[in-house]
């Protein structure tokens, strides 16, 4: 008897929390996918289909590797953008010692586009080589013909080798790499970093590509963004037609100003860029630019949030992922970003917030819940 009581508790309390339904975003907390389980999704990446969101992310594990990729990437869908289920992983990491996306590799920031011209949908990640820290920089390309994968991994790059910058000057270009003779964080050295010793040394090799998000116009025309350069410059680089490679028309962007985390939206005909600065996991202040193309010249706007001090110094204690276009409202937007838990990766947490506006400058309020209908 005792025994039937007991096993009647387990199924009961396991339909109980399983059974989540959320009506309303509560940033910051932990979040069920339909299995009862914590969205595992991070530095994400969306796509709208039809009258679906999908969600691809970087799944994490416990402990400290966690940060590396043990699994792939993930993806969720979901229909009201609250209540998420879970697709399985998108794009798995391979067994075989030789692939460059052997487990243990890192891959993050994965963001999905689908290509009308050719039915498929194609995935582009950082991707840095097992073993090798941080000093690969490369772009990953992975490929699908259905949204949810499973993505075949196709290659990764430094991307645009042996091509100049379209916003490069001539001078610049014969001018010494001559890193050794300057002292690192000097005012030589940040000067020599704004004026592309970096992309000089990566001239022919190709350039860095950190963190990274992608963005496709109204015209069809896809744009990756990266940080380069050491992570000291965003570059914007237009993709070719069928979104698998990159056409070598490209920019540098807020050059030496040290941009990492890319969120890029379009409203009333401009773009905007929500970005972070350089720390690693920890966050900092926000940052955000206007564009009248994508490709440049973006002017910075400086940090969007709207908060307590300890808010606006850590973007509400998070790093800008994408910011999602909400379907059949007539340009509203959310922010999303990551609230990393490094020593524990499969932790951290999502920070969704309405994009608000400012005049044409967007910002950020914090809500410790709200819904859609405040982008009314
Ligand atoms: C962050 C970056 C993350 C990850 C991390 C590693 O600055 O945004 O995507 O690369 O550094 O320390």
């Amino acid at each position: 008897m005792k025994l039937k009581i007991l096993i009647i508790a387990i199924l009961i309390t396991g339909f109980i929390s399983k059974d989540v339904s959320y009506d309303r975003f509560h940033p910051g907390k932990e979040w069920k996918d339909d299995r009862g389980e914590h969205i595992n999704a991070h530095g994400g990446g969306f796509l709208t289909v039809d009258d679906t969101y999908y969600w691809f992310g970087e799944h994490k594990i416990g402990g400290k590797e966690g940060n590396k990729a043990q699994v792939g990437v993930g993806v969720y869908s979901s229909k009201d953008l609250y209540n998420w289920k879970n697709e399985g992983i998108a794009l798995s990491v391979h067994e075989n010692p030789d692939s460059p996306l052997v487990k243990g590799c890192v891959i993050e920031r994965p963001k999905v586009i689908y290509n009308e011209k050719t039915g498929k949908f194609v995935m582009w990640f950082h991707h840095e080589l097992k073993g090798k820290g941080y000093e690969s920089a490369l772009t990953g390309l992975a490929v699908s013909d259905q949204v949810t994968g499973p993505y075949t991994y196709v290659k990764s790059v430094n991307p645009n080798p042996g091509i100049w910058p379209a916003n490069y000057p001539d001078s610049m270009k014969t001018k010494p790499v001559n890193l050794e003779e300057l002292k690192a964080w000097s005012p030589e050295w940040k000067e020599a970093v704004v004026d592309g010793i970096f992309l000089r040394r990566d001239f022919e090799r190709g350039q860095m590509a950190r963190d990274m998000t992608l963005f496709v116009d109204d015209d069809g025309k896809a744009y990756h963004f990266y940080s380069s350069e050491n992570n000291q410059t965003l570059h914007v680089a237009e993709l070719s037609e069928d979104y698998l490679s990159h056409t070598g028309n490209y920019t540098r962007v807020l050059a030496g100003q040290q941009n990492e985390a890319p969120a890029v939206f379009k409203k009333d005909g401009k773009y905007y860029m929500f970005s972070s600065g350089l720390t690693g996991w920890k966050p900092n202040p926000g940052k955000s630019a206007v564009a009248d193309h994508p490709l440049g010249p973006w002017t910075a706007l400086g940090n969007p949030c709207r908060g307590t001090e300890e808010e606006n110094m850590t973007t509400f204690w998070s790093q800008s992922t994408y910011v999602i276009p909400v379907i059949g409202k007539k340009e509203a937007f959310i922010y999303v970003g990551d609230r990393w838990t490094p020593e524990n990766p499969i932790d951290g947490k999502y920070i969704f917030l309405p994009v608000e506006f400012e005049g044409s400058m967007p910002i950020l309020r914090w809500y410790d819940q709200w819904d859609i209908s405040r982008l009314e």
